[in-house]
């Protein structure tokens, strides 16, 4: 987490850092700081609070460098408060850093620097690095970029860092071990930033920094990439960078969650466009194609992820079980990485992740590929760790997602699962070529059903009044609606801050029906496909304990609408299909509520978007 944004060239920095910042800010906003360097002295600005409070703190100091870095912090080590912001500044005032990630030795290091004579004014564990890399550079007399080198050697955790030495106004140094930098190049002036949404109107072209590579950036001698460890210089490949102003701004809508709720008919066709080929009778995937013998052999499929792209990844299990009749497992990446898991060499470890950059979601796949299985990656931003790590994968091509709460990653990352179970079961035999022609012509019209589900919107705002002051909130499913279910309860609490939980709807009766009376509002989620006449069932029981029933139906449902309190209707769809139209008014509701209460939709508190650290 954290952003990290930076600029060196011949332009004013400061409203490079502010903009990038604000972009950043989806990273993390406990707090938020930058340092401008002048050849008289530095000016280092910071604050508790976002980019907005740091630009009014900002108000009236000097900020016409054309050297600078800054940072919008999530917390790790120490409160959100203005000593713990970054920049941090070296004991004697000449080093400056800024740091994405965890240092995880750092007690032991401060203990080491005190018993020298360098003193601490934060809590946090990136003060000690800097005063790291003083120690070297004044112990061992180095270059900034040698002593940055030599103190990153010793630290064990995870980092992106900017650097900077408050008497050379023409060095930035930069290192990266487990949290994303990239470096915009443009013409004798070059650009940071922990994503390449800071720079993209200044220039398309990028260098992504691999795990283990630091960088001295200067005008006079470019951009010059080393090995931290072997201290060997290396040539970085340029990236040619596909990101438009416009997808990263608001669009006239409030807030970006809504923006990006309402592109979901475009970023579902976005995800399809070029693989699902109904009149050709194919679905192309490279990354499946060129593997087809791995996933012929494999035993067993593991899918990692956190959060969201987990629920997500337990549509896939539903999915590429029924379609290719291969098992699947979905773990939490967290739990994964750490229970000593059995990985086989026929296993395929599928990581999903919007970012491409959670750290328990890299820490898993980086396990199983040391085990020797199949690693394969299902990721939004194109260049992201996991996509640079994996062995073949696909991108999810939503668009950025800004938003904090993930809606339209969720609704592109089910349509590649469909179309990887598609392909399987075609080319294992699984799947009848009738079966598979049907269900690839119903996938190409999900954009217009989706667009019809969005019109449930007014709809949806109503039934929010009523229930926005709700302290807690149960969402039942069943089948590929169990994992609709987990995502629409964590869509609310993550946004409106009201207690809400998911359930298989059968397992109700096993504990969470205690909870129902006439004040617990219930979302239940019961297409006309699959289990609905079970789901019925489980309607009539909670209403029989006064529950209030908000049911998201087939559109033209009679049975559900005489039970119900609220029933919103989606366009009819194969079972297969129907989590991501359902998801659509489930996303809404959350959205009003949160709107309706007053929440920072966009930005909830204590959480950021890209979630590096475990
Ligand atoms: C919730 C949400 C998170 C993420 C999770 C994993 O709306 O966005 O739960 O899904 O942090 O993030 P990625 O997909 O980037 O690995």
């Amino acid at each position: 987490m954290c952003g990290i944004v930076g600029y060196i060239g011949s332009r004013d920095a400061y409203p490079i850092i502010i903009n990038g910042l604000k972009r950043l800010e989806y990273r993390g906003y406990d707090s938020a700081g930058f340092i401008l360097n002048y050849s008289e002295g530095m000016e280092v600005v910071k604050t508790k609070g976002k980019v907005a409070d740091l630009e009014t703190k900002s108000e009236g100091k000097k900020l016409s460098a054309n050297i600078g870095v800054g940072h919008t912090r999530w917390a790790t080590h120490g409160e959100p408060n203005d000593v713990n912001s970054h920049p941090h500044v070296s004991t004697n005032g000449e080093i400056v850093l800024v740091h994405n990630g965890i240092i995880e030795n750092y007690d032991s290091i401060k203990t080491k620097l005190q018993e020298e004579g360098f003193t601490f004014q934060s809590e946090t564990d990136s003060e000690v690095l800097v005063n790291l890399i003083e120690y070297f550079k004044k112990s061992e007399n180095l270059d900034l970029a040698e002593a940055v080198r030599y103190a990153l050697n010793e630290v064990v955790g995870a980092y992106a860092i900017a650097v900077l030495d408050n008497s050379n106004t023409d060095e930035i140094v930069v290192g990266r071990l487990g949290s994303p930098l990239a470096i915009g190049m443009g013409d004798n002036e070059f650009f940071i930033a922990s994503d390449a949404s800071p720079f993209v109107e200044f220039t398309k072209d990028a260098i992504y920094l691999e795990d283990g590579e630091m960088a001295s950036i200067s005008r006079e001698n470019g951009v010059v990439v080393k090995k931290i460890v072997e201290n060997e210089i290396i040539s970085p490949s340029i990236q040619k960078l596909h990101l438009d102003l416009e997808q990263i701004e608001k669009g006239g809508f409030e807030h970006f969650m809504l923006k990006e709720i309402y592109e979901q008919p475009k970023s579902i066709h976005d995800t399809m466009r070029g693989r699902l080929l109904p009149e050709e009778g194919i679905i192309k995937m490279a990354g499946i194609w060129d593997h087809m013998e791995k996933f012929r052999n494999a035993k067993r499929i593991i899918i990692v992820a956190c959060g969201t792209s987990w629920h997500a990844g337990l549509v896939g299990e539903y999915l590429i079980e029924e379609f290719a009749r291969i098992p699947v497992e979905v773990e939490y990446a967290s739990e994964f990485r750490y229970r000593n898991p059995i990985i086989n060499k026929d296993d395929i470890v599928i990581a999903i992740s919007q970012s491409g950059e959670t750290a328990d979601t890299l820490a898993a796949l980086k396990l199983a590929k040391a085990n020797g299985a199949f690693i394969y990656g299902i990721c939004n931003v194109v260049g992201s760790s996991i996509a640079r790590l994996t062995d073949a994968g696909s991108f999810t091509h939503a668009g950025p997602e800004i938003g904090v709460a993930s809606t339209k990653a969720f609704t592109s990352q089910l349509t590649i699962l469909t179309l990887i179970a598609l392909k399987l079961g075609k080319h294992n035999g699984n799947l009848s070529n009738e079966k598979f022609m049907s269900l690839c012509y119903e996938l190409e019209s999900l954009p217009t059903k989706v667009e019809k589900a969005l019109k449930t919107d007014a709809l949806v705002q109503e039934i929010s009044e009523v229930y926005k002051d709700a302290k807690n909130a149960l969402y039942l499913g069943r089948g590929y609606n169990f994992p609709t279910a987990l995502e629409g309860a964590l869509k609310l609490k993550e946004i409106s801050y009201i207690h809400a939980e998911g359930y298989p709807a059968a397992e109700m009766k096993h504990g969470p029906i205690a909870l129902i009376d006439e004040n617990m509002p219930v979302i239940v989620i019961a297409p006309k496909k699959g289990h609905y006449d079970k789901v019925v069932s489980n309607v009539q029981e909670i209403k029989a304990r006064k529950g209030q029933i908000i049911a998201v139906v087939t559109e033209g449902d009679e049975q559900v609408k005489n039970i119900a309190d609220h029933v919103i209707e989606i366009p009819d769809c194969s079972e297969e299909f129907s989590p991501i139209l359902a998801s659509i008014p489930l996303q809404l509701l959350s959205y009003h509520i949160a709107v309706m209460l007053d929440r920072n939709v966009d930005q909830p508190r204590n959480l950021a978007k890209s979630v590096t650290v475990e």
